[in-house]
């Protein structure tokens, strides 16, 4: 610890970072597990904590790394009320415009007391279900309201395990998010059992609350490289696309380990065009099936 207390980062990634953060008191907070496996990578030895609200600690110093490009103006705003609420000292490390910097400053200061609350609570369904209520947070997927691409996803998924006869099935939803995709699946199916992976603290964090809420119990994983679970009987995925499609290959890799014979892997994405040849080098065949403008991608185990 520093003589004066110990000092938290919020914000940075590996790149942002110099051997400082290896000095005695300084702990560096992340929101996905990615992140904390990228710093302790180039920076053995450094403390850092993956969870979806900062951490509490003897912290003199909070220092807060933001912009525009680095996250939504949501997840920015409170992440800064949880700075301010340690009831430390400050340093808010803005990459982006001044105006843009004093606009977010003048929110908390214009109002300090203000507790602001960044839940959204909203509905989703697949045809001939009642609809569920799901919870989102900023900085999990997704917030406010559902996407389409994991909605298509799941009314095909669920419409095809109901046309199969299937009462139990072991579902793997990869990239759950807040878990949009397979509590709606466990909602058609309610006997279905589901394992949850995520790489984000607060989709893992929001995707347990909802858990709670709904009464579905699921098991979750915070992992950034998969999950050695087998037995899986369905494999649901939307993968983000960026890194040409090295994150989408792990997820399919994944599905490959998880998956028994004869299960099957769905993925969705706008256009298969860039995942199909993909999803093929895993699976040998990949069928697609059109819904909402989206390509939902089949292969069997
Ligand atoms: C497009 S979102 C889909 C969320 C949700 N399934 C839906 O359809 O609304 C992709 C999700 O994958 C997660 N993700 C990204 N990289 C990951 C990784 N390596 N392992 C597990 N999850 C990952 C993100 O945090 C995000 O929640």
């Amino acid at each position: 610890m520093s003589a004066g207390g110990d000092i938290l980062l919020t914000g940075y990634k590996a790149a942002d970072l110099d051997k400082a953060v290896l000095a005695p008191g300084v702990t560096c907070h992340v929101l996905d597990i990615y992140h904390k496996h990228a710093i302790e990578k180039v920076f053995p030895g450094a403390n850092v904590v993956c969870s979806a609200d900062l951490p509490e600690g003897n912290w003199s110093l909070v220092r807060f790394r933001t912009g525009p490009k680095l996250c939504s103006a949501e997840l920015s705003l409170d992440i800064l009320q949880q700075c301010y609420g340690l009831g430390c000292r400050v340093e808010l490390d803005f990459v982006g415009r001044e105006r843009d910097r004093n606009e977010l400053l003048a929110k908390i200061r214009d109002n300090p007391g203000r507790k602001r609350s960044f839940r959204a609570e909203w509905k989703a369904s697949v045809p001939g279900v009642p609809a569920i209520t799901l919870v989102s947070y900023p900085g999990c997927f997704c917030h406010r309201r559902m996407d389409e691409g994991g909605l298509a996803l799941a009314e095909v998924v669920s419409r095809e395990l109901k046309e199969s006869g299937a009462e139990s099935p072991a579902v793997l939803d990869m990239g759950c998010g807040c878990g949009l995709v397979g509590f709606l699946v466990k909602s058609a199916i309610p006997g279905a059992s589901l394992v949850m992976v995520d790489s984000h603290s607060r989709a893992i964090a929001a995707a347990k609350e909802n858990s709670r809420l709904l009464g579905m119990d699921a098991e979750f994983v915070l992992s950034d490289d998969g999950t050695d679970r087998k037995g899986i009987d369905v494999f649901v995925g939307n993968p983000p696309y960026y890194s040409e499609y090295r994150i989408a290959d792990l997820f399919l890799e994944t599905a490959q380990r998880a998956l028994k014979p004869g299960g099957v892997c769905y993925t969705v994405c706008k256009n298969a065009a860039g995942l199909e040849p993909v999803q093929r080098r895993r699976f040998g065949s990949v069928e697609v099936i059109h819904r909402r403008g989206y390509a939902v991608l089949k292969s069997m185990a």
